[in-house]
């Protein structure tokens, strides 16, 4: 019979949820919890599996859900829970590790209703900014319409914000995904019912709009749920993310970081999920010729085919292209002295903890409202234009690339990151904001459980 508290932790499954909930999870460990993540059977994709402290349990596939594609899978995940998580909540108690607390991903409030039917806590786990939190709740209430008219908006806690800095799924009608904004809008669904409401962010980023939204519900920010081996080094199992559905060229990547001077490359990523238009791809790759600096280009093995003919071997004294990389030890590498991001929020608080300047690219989703506050409150990148088809010119990606590594602007922008290196480090470190996020609710599990 195990006494330890036991929660289970049910990311949405894709690489930018799994990433954060896990280190979340590894956090709860180290301060004595029992933590089960629970995720679908990635069997054919995971390419790996290790999750350091945390047990992993998947939902057993049935046939019907081995007939369907991953995509569909990801879709019909909300559903399958909702079968299959009650006798999994039993089974887990019959052999003995009763759960008491589910944290569950933002975007899956329908687990809140079963904790609660199962006389469970309810955790809910943001994978994404406070501030993008705040404009989907705004959504929800009916306090900002859309189509959005005014040329900007003013919501509380939050910067005035152009239409082209709101979440795409807001912004850009003419290309909305309904589905999506349904799922992102229904994380304030039953919010108010939740026993913890937590944000992978930290209280010093994002102050005034948590201040504002803690004023209606009790939000905690846990983050930023780096690896503490690369913040502030106290768990000894954490050497990276684990539970990977793509398999990194970790040798190939560090050893040619190795080779080149400090600050002197250029890391490219446009995360999990992304694809970029062809001759968004062409125009981006001879950006980087131009810009004539060292590169290390994370492109995808479903995006290579749309690399320009011959660009790989006319680059090759200088630049690397990847189908992943160890994107935590490559943001760490002394020799890396720019990121140039889709500013995915994970990519986002990578590059804060770690100190490293950006250019941001942001495609869609939370990514422009991410991009404006790097920009524009934490200074601590620029911001590519795109021209009046959308397409980021080849001309504008060497400007944006040049003013960070080279430029004026470069030197205010490795100040400011260096700030907030020490601010991310400080939230999580022993008696930071985060960390005593973490540890309360730790002891209150622990007082309820008694
Ligand atoms: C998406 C959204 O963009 C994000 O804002 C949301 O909250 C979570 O889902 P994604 O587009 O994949 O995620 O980007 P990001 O949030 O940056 O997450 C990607 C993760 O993959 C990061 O943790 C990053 O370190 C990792 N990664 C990426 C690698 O390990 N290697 C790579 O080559 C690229």
């Amino acid at each position: 019979m195990e006494s330890k508290v036991h929660v289970l932790v049910i990311p949405y499954p894709v690489q930018g949820h799994i990433n954060p909930m896990l280190q979340f999870s590894k956090r709860l460990v180290s301060k004595g919890v029992k933590v089960t993540l629970l995720t679908i059977s990635f069997e054919e994709c995971l390419r790996d599996k290790h999750a350091g402290s945390v047990a992993v349990q998947t939902i057993a596939d049935d046939q019907q859900e081995k007939n369907r594609s991953m995509e569909d899978r990801l879709i019909n995940f909300p559903d399958l829970l909702s079968q299959k998580l009650p006798e999994i909540i039993v089974k887990q108690r019959n052999h003995g590790y009763p759960v008491s607390c589910l944290v569950y991903d933002a975007l899956l409030p329908r687990v809140l209703e079963i904790a609660k039917q199962q006389g469970l806590l309810g955790a809910s786990f943001s994978t994404q900014s406070c501030a993008v939190g705040t404009i989907y709740s705004s959504v929800y209430e009916g306090k900002l319409r859309m189509p959005v008219e005014a040329p900007s908006v003013l919501l509380p806690g939050l910067p005035p914000l152009f239409v082209c800095d709101l979440p795409s799924f807001v912004s850009d009608l003419e290309n909305n995904y309904p589905d999506a904004l349904e799922l992102l809008t229904g994380q304030f669904s039953n919010v108010e019912k939740a026993d913890w409401i937590f944000f992978n962010t930290f209280n010093s980023l994002e102050k005034q709009v948590m201040n504002w939204m803690a004023r209606k519900w009790p939000i905690k920010p846990v983050g930023p749920t780096i690896p503490s081996m690369f913040l502030d080094k106290r768990l000894e199992d954490d050497r990276d993310y684990g539970l990977s559905l793509f398999k990194p060229n970790s040798d190939a990547c560090l050893k040619w970081l190795d080779s080149k001077r400090p600050s002197s490359v250029v890391y490219i990523s446009f995360g999990s999920l992304l694809a970029l238009r062809e001759d968004q791809v062409a125009e981006l790759a001879w950006g980087l010729k131009r810009s004539n600096t060292c590169f290390l280009w994370v492109v995808r093995e479903s995006e290579i085919k749309k690399l320009p003919n011959n660009f790989v071997e006319e680059t090759i004294e200088m630049g690397l292209v990847v189908t992943w990389s160890p994107q935590l030890e490559v943001l760490a590498h002394k020799s890396v002295g720019c990121f140039l991001t889709h500013c995915g929020w994970n990519s986002i608080l990578e590059a804060l903890s770690l100190g490293v300047p950006m250019v941001a690219m942001p495609q869609w989703s939370d990514q422009p409202t991410n991009a404006k506050f790097v920009t524009d409150v934490w200074q601590v990148g620029v911001k590519v234009k795109a021209d009046e088809y959308g397409i980021v010119t080849k001309e504008e990606i060497e400007r944006c690339v040049r003013e960070v590594m080279e430029g004026e602007k470069g030197n205010e922008i490795r100040k400011n990151s260096e700030k907030w290196k020490k601010l991310a480090c400080m939230a999580v470190d022993e008696g930071g904001k985060s960390d005593k996020n973490i540890e309360e609710f730790v002891t209150k599990l622990v007082c309820s459980s008694n």
